[in-house]
């Protein structure tokens, strides 16, 4: 038995979609959350299974987690236990390792399981390690999981050999609490990553520096409770802005940030997408005799490589040929074979993909081989021609909140079914 999304393409879409809280921020606010030892309430959590993940890790540590609205989580970490984390779902999600750095923050040391997560080719987490490393830590890996451990922390200059999400935020946690002063240089600048500064500052650390490359954390001696905001979802939005772009009629998006999607709406620009963003909310209007574009993924403000797959969804429909190049991850290109399968004209000389447009797409059986090609076999779905069904949607459900129901309220044919 195995649930499958369904998708009848064709039809125009109008009307509003509220853009949820964002994935890639909650699933490290959840781990930096238990670095003190008072309640924190995070508001704006996407329900989304990873985020069912990072609950039963809570659980396990004896963290109480509780709920009074669907999207707000009240995190107690009181009568926190630091056991060895080797649960299964540890493994179901890459950013499980956030506890790596959280609680060799707070303990001075950690039992972890290898993470999770998508496979879009190799993804090392060195740089993670040596950054607990360089505050004072011991590494061993014993039976599949990661023992660090470290007498005292403090603080070091950090450089990190690539601008990692990661690696920035996990150096950090582990930072809050160490002797004296770290410094990461080369610091990733994700939107996210601010909003994980913000909430440790609330709670009471000291970090400066967030949005740019130099990163300062003064260490504390005990960090308190808060109230936290999580920022909206760029990846989420960006997707439904794609998708918009394919189908639209006029959708708008709600809770949106419009700054931290600059690279891709100037791509859908260039590509003769209509797009009229304002402060918080983005308009998008019917778009015909789409152009062919050339890009390449880059950390932010660069093109998001999260958004690569659905826009080469979209560029089937685009006349000419495009090209995609990824500086990120090489290799993240599994949606390709799958849009082929959908008579789409693409190819692959890694770390490049040429889509050559516009061609009809037709419905057929595909697999979402991770998260991001999932949401790019939507758009593709959204637009072919005939019925698509769209296998191993646990990656779609790790993070998107309702994809289906979403668009199902702007006038998508797209239901789910038990097979
Ligand atoms: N890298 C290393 N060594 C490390 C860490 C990273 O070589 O120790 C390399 C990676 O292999 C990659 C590059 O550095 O080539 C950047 O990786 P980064 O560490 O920035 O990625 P990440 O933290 O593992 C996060 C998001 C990804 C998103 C990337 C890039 C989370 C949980 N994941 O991953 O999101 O693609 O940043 O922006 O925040 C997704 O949402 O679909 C997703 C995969």
């Amino acid at each position: 038995m195995e649930e499958v999304i369904r998708i009848e393409g064709g039809h125009p879409l109008n009307g509003t979609i509220k853009i949820s809280g964002a994935k890639n921020a909650t699933v490290a606010l959840i781990p930096a959350s238990v670095l003190g030892t008072q309640p924190i309430t995070l508001s704006g959590i996407p329900n989304i299974s990873d985020v069912a993940s990072l609950k039963q890790c809570l659980e396990y540590l004896e963290v109480n987690v509780s709920s009074e609205n669907n999207d707000e989580i009240f995190i107690d970490p009181s009568h926190m236990i630091n056991k060895p984390l080797n649960i299964d779902a540890v493994s179901k999600l890459r950013a499980s390792y956030y506890f790596m750095g959280a609680l060799l923050g707070k303990y001075k040391h950690v039992e972890i399981k290898m993470p999770g997560g998508c496979n879009l080719g190799p993804r090392p987490i060195d740089l993670h390690l040596k950054g607990f490393e360089a505050l004072g830590a011991r590494i061993e890996y014993v039976n599949d999981s990661y023992i660090i451990t470290a007498d005292r922390l403090r603080g070091n200059r950090i450089y990190l050999d690539i601008s990692s999400v990661g690696a920035t935020i996990n150096i950090i946690m582990a930072a809050v609490y160490t002797e004296g002063r770290t410094i990461i240089e080369n610091a990733a600048r994700e939107p996210e990553i601010i909003d994980i500064i913000t909430l440790l500052n609330k709670m009471g650390a000291n970090i400066k520096g967030a949005g740019t490359n130099v990163i300062t954390i003064d260490g504390v001696t005990q960090l308190g409770g808060c109230f936290h905001e999580i920022i909206p979802d760029r990846s989420e939005a960006g997707t439904f802005m794609i998708i918009a772009a394919a189908m639209a009629g006029h959708v708008t998006l709600e809770n949106v940030i419009p700054y931290h999607l600059d690279a891709l709406m100037s791509k859908l620009k260039e590509s003769g997408v209509h797009i009229d963003a304002k402060i918080d909310f983005v308009d998008i209007y019917s778009s015909n005799n789409l152009k062919a574009v050339d890009l390449k993924t880059a950390p932010y403000p660069g093109f998001a490589t999260d958004l690569q797959a659905p826009l080469t969804a979209l560029l089937t429909q685009a006349e000419g040929k495009s090209h995609i190049t990824e500086t990120i991850y090489p290799e993240r290109f599994k949606h390709c074979e799958q849009l082929n399968k959908m008579k789409a004209n693409t190819s692959i000389k890694i770390p490049t993909a040429t889509i050559i447009g516009k061609t009809p797409l037709v419905g057929c059986d595909v697999t979402a081989t991770d998260l991001r090609c999932g949401a790019g076999l939507v758009v593709a779905g959204l637009l072919a021609e005939g019925v698509t069904t769209i296998h191993d949607i646990y990656h779609i459900d790790r993070g998107y909140e309702n994809l289906d129901g979403k668009l199902k309220e702007v006038g998508a044919k797209i239901w789910r079914e038990t097979i």
